[in-house]
């Protein structure tokens, strides 16, 4: 069963079958860091948009590990001039890599570098999870719910650069995954926000049921 760790702000890994997943991994200079950026042996890096929180140090951890970095088109020509390996998707379609599939999504979110942010969808032998990366609430997302079965959500509830609490519960309303936990809070005092008000809300409005992790806390889902 995958095991999910929070490194802080927006960065999880993946671990399954014998493979490392990382997500937007921001560590320099991350308050929140919860590992350093050396210490990482990820296969594939998954990188939602250019901004430095996300992008963060995916570049070096490329080069030092030969990890992939699967993104969008734009970004993933970016990385290619930095010649690292990666992959670059269209949004919206899906992917099979070694590990299971890949479906980038919407967000609606500025690019940073490029035209596009996205989500991402990723199976891995049946679990499937969804990290929808910075977005605001949008009315897409009832669709990925729709055309995926989502084991695992992972949504911005930090609010100024994505949906605030009140925004992510709608959108958890719309998924309706099986669990959720929730990212980019708590990072700096613009994006304040308390993880406890948005799982008792998660709980009393939907059917999911939501899970806190603190930064370096992993968790192995079923
Ligand atoms: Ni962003
Ligand atoms: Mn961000």
């Amino acid at each position: 069963m995958p095991k999910i760790s929070f490194f802080g702000h927006a960065c999880f890994q993946v671990e399954h079958n014998g493979q490392k997943l990382l997500f937007d991994p921001f560590l320099t200079d991350n308050p929140q860091a919860a590992v350093s950026a050396d210490e990482l042996q990820p296969d594939y890096i998954l990188v939602s948009h250019g901004h430095y929180d996300h992008l963060g140090d995916a570049l070096d951890i490329a080069k030092r590990t030969g990890a992939t970095i699967i993104t969008t088109m734009d970004l993933a020509a970016e990385c290619k001039k930095h010649q690292v390996k990666e992959h670059a998707m269209n949004i919206g379609v899906k992917h099979y890599f070694d590990f299971g599939f890949v479906r980038t999504t919407k967000a609606l979110h500025h690019a940073g570098i490029g035209s596009e942010a996205c989500g991402f969808i990723v199976d891995l032998d049946g679990f499937t999870l969804y990290f929808t990366g910075d977005t605001s609430l949008f009315g897409d997302l009832k669709l990925y719910g729709a055309i995926e079965k989502i084991d695992l959500l992972l949504l911005p509830i930090g609010g100024y650069y994505t949906m605030d609490i009140d925004d992510a519960v709608y959108a958890a309303k719309l998924i309706n995954a099986k669990t959720i936990i929730p990212f980019h809070y708590n990072t700096w005092p613009l994006i304040k926000a308390d993880p406890h008000e948005f799982a008792e809300k998660v709980t009393k409005n939907t059917p999911s049921h939501c899970i806190i992790l603190a930064p370096g806390e992993t968790v192995t889902l079923s």
